[in-house]
């Protein structure tokens, strides 16, 4: 696969990949920091701009569009530069994949490659989180070697939420 950041020249796929989740009844496209409720050129500028300079609150980040044979799969996001507390709270990554993409294994490797990110950028472990429903997400992790470390409530008002440990 092929990971990098978005450019202004990728709106139109981009539009495509979030048109394909409203066709879905998907409102929400994970891993997209804002996209479809931005103007494209300032969400791209902010993408940027996280991966060179980081942000004062949410540190160095990186949103990759992943592509295979050049159709964009999904997004990843790796919150390498995290403060410990964010860590717990939102996890050091997340991803989605385009719904026509789904179920065929490519979510297991984007995981896999940010770990590897991750690694190489001096971490030693990362925290995930996913919703206890989120049967896909939950594998996805657990086949990457995450431990389950909790259960909580806390800031989804009555939606489960477990977090994940990886030791890289
Ligand atoms: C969660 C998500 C990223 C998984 O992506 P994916 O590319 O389909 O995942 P993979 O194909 O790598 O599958 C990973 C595991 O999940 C399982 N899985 C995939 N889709 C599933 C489904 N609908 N129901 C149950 N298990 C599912 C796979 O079988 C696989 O486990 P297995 O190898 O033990 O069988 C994708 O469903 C998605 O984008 N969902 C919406 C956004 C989201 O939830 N992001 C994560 C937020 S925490």
């Amino acid at each position: 696969m092929i990971y990098r950041l978005p450019e202004i020249s990728d709106k139109n796929i981009l539009q495509e990949y979030v048109q394909e989740h409203y066709d879905n009844n998907e409102t929400s496209i994970s891993a997209s920091l804002g996209l479809s409720f931005s103007e494209y050129p300032d969400w791209v500028e902010k993408i940027q701009k996280n991966a060179l300079i980081g942000d004062e609150i949410w540190g160095k980040s990186l949103l990759y569009l992943c592509f295979d044979n050049n159709k964009l799969i999904g997004l990843l996001s790796i919150r390498y530069d995290f403060s410990e507390s964010l860590t717990k709270k939102y996890g050091d990554i997340g991803y989605g994949v385009r719904p026509s993409e789904r179920n065929k294994g490519y979510a297991t490797i984007m995981l896999r490659y940010a770990l590897s990110v991750c690694r190489e950028r001096g971490k030693d472990k990362v925290i995930l989180g996913c919703y206890k429903d989120n049967v896909a997400s939950a594998a996805t992790i657990q086949k990457n070697g995450g431990i389950l470390m909790e259960e909580n409530d806390n800031y989804n008002e009555g939606k489960i939420s477990q977090y994940y440990l990886i030791n890289l």
